[in-house]
């Protein structure tokens, strides 16, 4: 897989980034669908516990142009969102680079509350070669006002064969690595799409992604044609559990999307350490 980045990285950089700097973020299309991947729109204000973050370095100047990455409110003040998302190929973003949107289902229609970001703590551990321990938390400059948060999860939420869902603003576009033509782009839509993924076990995990796949502090889902994709990076896979949505695992990278046979890969909010992180930037 890395490669493979290597190869045509430079090519196709320009198609996939800068929405997402992960080595998967490679290949072409292999067939484009309306395919989140193959999900369903969510109605409005379903998950107000989700955000969009955006990164003012695009430039853009369309509502949904700047978007970067999701991410979910676990406190009034502060986003569990992915380490990857942190970056860009410039290296480390800053605060004053991005835009938080929570509460938010569509773009452009001026839902949601807008908020800067005051501090970006990224996990000591993560490792931008491997993806371990790819999670980081923001502090806003203020707190959302009224919207739901997700809840960390206990042992065992993330048990293989229970369904989780996934949501965000991430592309729409099938693609399989390795397999040409290299002509599909990435497809964003402007709501928020949701899909519905099996957790796998780690055995089906490896099997899949072999060394790459790093049990501990990482999880993989999969449903047939179903996804994450590119820009759906550090948004939430969760289940309601109780009455609370609990966040099982984070956008985190995968071999293509919606590739016939292959999961697509989250952080595992259940390790005591992502977990220990967390908590301790939040303060509780
Ligand atoms: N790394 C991508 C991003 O930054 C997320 C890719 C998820 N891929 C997948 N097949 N589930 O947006």
């Amino acid at each position: 897989m890395k490669t493979y980045f290597k190869r045509w990285g430079a090519l196709l950089v320009s198609f996939w980034l800068p929405l997402c700097q992960a080595y998967d973020a490679v290949s072409p299309p292999f067939e484009a669908e309306p395919l989140i991947v193959n999900g369903d729109a969510v109605p409005k204000g379903k998950y107000k516990f989700m955000v969009a973050i955006q990164n003012l370095k695009l430039g853009g100047s369309a509502p949904y142009a700047n978007h970067w990455c999701g991410g979910s409110l676990i406190k009034n003040r502060y986003v569990v969102t992915a380490a990857h998302c942190m970056y860009d190929d410039e290296g480390a973003l800053e605060p004053s680079d991005l835009t938080v949107i929570a509460g938010m289902t569509v773009y452009g229609r001026n839902q949601g509350q807008a908020r800067n970001v005051a501090a970006i703590t990224v996990n000591p551990k993560y490792d931008s070669s491997t993806k371990e321990y790819d999670v980081a938390v923001l502090e806003l400059d203020a707190p959302v006002n009224n919207l739901p948060k997700v809840k960390l999860p206990e042992a065992g939420d993330d048990d293989p064969g229970t369904e989780a869902v996934v949501a965000g603003w991430g592309s729409i576009t099938q693609y399989v690595q390795n397999q040409p033509p290299l002509s599909k782009s990435p497809v964003y839509p402007e709501e928020m799409r949701e899909v519905t993924l099996s957790i796998q076990t780690n055995g089906d995990c490896s099997a899949a992604y072999g060394a790459d796949f790093y049990p501990e502090v990482a999880l993989c889902a999969y449903a047939p044609s179903r996804d994450s994709c590119q820009a759906d990076s550090g948004g939430p896979l969760f289940k309601k559990i109780g009455n609370r949505w609990t966040l099982v695992g984070i956008v985190s990278w995968g071999a293509g999307c919606a590739a016939p046979g292959i999961p697509g890969i989250y952080t595992r909010v259940t390790n005591a350490e992502v977990q220990a992180f967390i908590q301790e930037v939040i303060g509780q």
